[in-house]
């Protein structure tokens, strides 16, 4: 562990230094930023001494249509002058999300993710091959001064260039890498192209983020890349990657969220009111120690659980990986459909790879889907040669789909490598044609 007694605080004392922090967060904002003056007069708060993580309720939520409204500094509790760092995402409307960080908020992301690369597998000492991009898009970064405060030697190697990260990952000898699981995807088909085995490189551990992935990839990639996969949660507004980490002795139960400084609530998508632990909702966070840009119950649109209690060697509490954006559903014939769905399906079929684009469109008035996949290329010549529908990869997909989800796509199998792979970025998977017309 990066902070041993920290990261497994008993509970009752995580609580009372939350209920510490929160106060002088709210203060904070009460005193400096006009947006929540405002509001919380309205709910009748004017001093945040007494308050408590159970007043929270209490507060309406704040979300990214509040944060573009007052573009591009509007919601900083700082003056420019102690702003030390500037990043930005990438809205699907126009302007981007602009956030900010003082010098202390940029030590603080360092620790963040120096405790992620720790629970990850990372030591002091290792090398980081990070291959998210560097720029305004807070991943590079993020996770280049948490292995710097690891103690790691940081390869600051950004996304694209395929052969030249295939080649600097053989040659170098890293034994982390961090970059999204769609990218971590594209270089285990490299090392799959050119033979790269275990035995070529170092890779022992990846972090793997800023997207939804499912339990399928992180078999391909651990198969692929020879290395212990886990998941890294974040999001921009909150800090950037680092938010939560998946341990790697616990895979597949769920990320710890760094609760020190991030307090997660899940909130139901109709009602808005809590909902108890392990039901799924929307993840929304109180910053606890955020100085330039503290938000309070930021609602990240991003759905998921999270569990409090659990058996996991820390005492932090565990995110389920994110289901899908409340903002990414897709109604379809008016059946509520997230691309992660589709993700999700493809894992129980081997024959089929991860890579897949959902294209949208409407003829009068019914939606049609036409899910694109690729065969893998071992099942590539396999099922071209068999005769009935339902026998045929794409033939249990489309039965899956119709029974899990309800609707009946076309599904259609291109060849291996026929798709578009990810060059180091965020994928999308949906084209919807609907919203051009
Ligand atoms: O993606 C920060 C990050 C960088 C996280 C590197 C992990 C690794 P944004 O660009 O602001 O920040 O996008 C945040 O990405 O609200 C989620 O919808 C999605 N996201 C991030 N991490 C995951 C993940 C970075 N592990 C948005 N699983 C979030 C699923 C993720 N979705």
């Amino acid at each position: 562990m990066f902070q041993p007694a920290i990261e497994t605080l008993p509970r009752e004392q995580l609580r009372k230094l939350q209920n510490e922090r929160l106060r002088v967060t709210l203060q904070r904002v009460i005193d400096r930023v006009p947006f929540y003056q405002k509001r919380f007069r309205e709910a009748g708060i004017e001093r945040a001494d007494a308050f408590s993580l159970e007043d929270l309720i209490a507060l309406p939520v704040t979300t990214k249509e509040d944060l573009r409204q007052h573009y591009p500094f509007g919601l900083f509790a700082e003056p420019m002058d102690q702003v030390a760092r500037i990043h930005a995402s990438s809205g699907t409307t126009g302007k981007p999300t602009v956030v900010g960080y003082t010098q202390q908020d940029l030590q603080i992301f360092g620790e963040v993710c120096a405790r992620s690369l720790s629970a990850a597998g990372a030591r002091p000492g290792m090398m980081l091959h990070n291959a998210y991009g560097y720029g305004l898009f807070t991943g590079g970064l993020g996770l280049h001064a948490g292995g710097e405060a690891l103690g790691m030697s940081v390869i600051p190697v950004s996304g694209g260039m395929t052969d030249r990260q295939v080649m600097l990952l053989l040659d170098f000898g890293a034994q982390v890498i961090s970059c999204t699981p769609s990218y971590a995807l594209t270089l285990a088909e490299e090392f799959q192209k050119r033979g790269i085995g275990p035995k070529e490189h170092n890779l022992k551990y990846a972090l793997l983020g800023a997207e939804p992935w499912t339990e399928g990839i992180r078999r391909q990639v651990e198969k692929g890349l020879g290395v212990q996969a886990t998941n890294i949660y974040g999001l921009s507004e909150i800090i950037g990657p680092g938010v939560a980490q998946e341990s790697v002795e616990e895979k597949g139960s769920g990320s710890y969220v760094w609760e020190d400084h991030f307090y997660p609530e899940i909130l139901d998508r109709d009602s808005g009111q809590p909902v108890p632990d392990g039901a799924i909702g929307i993840l929304t966070f109180t910053t606890l120690t955020k100085e330039a840009l503290p938000l309070i119950r930021y609602s990240t649109g991003d759905l998921t659980w999270i569990k409090r209690e659990h058996d996991g060697t820390r005492t932090h509490a565990k995110m389920g990986p994110i289901l899908g954006r409340a903002d990414d559903m897709l109604i379809i014939r008016g059946v509520n459909v997230f691309p992660s769905q589709i993700q999700e399906l493809l894992s129980d079929i081997p024959e089929l790879a991860s890579h897949f684009i959902m294209e949208v469109s409407r003829e009068q008035t019914l939606d049609h889907v036409l899910v694109k996949v690729e065969n893998t290329p071992e099942a590539h010549l396999r099922f071209q040669t068999l005769s009935t529908e339902s026998d045929t990869p794409s033939g249990r997909l489309q039965k899956l789909i119709r029974q899990r989800i309800g609707l009946s796509m076309a599904i259609e199998v291109e060849e291996p490598g026929t798709l578009p792979r990810s060059e180091g970025g965020k994928t999308g998977h949906v084209v919807d044609s609907r919203k051009m017309s």
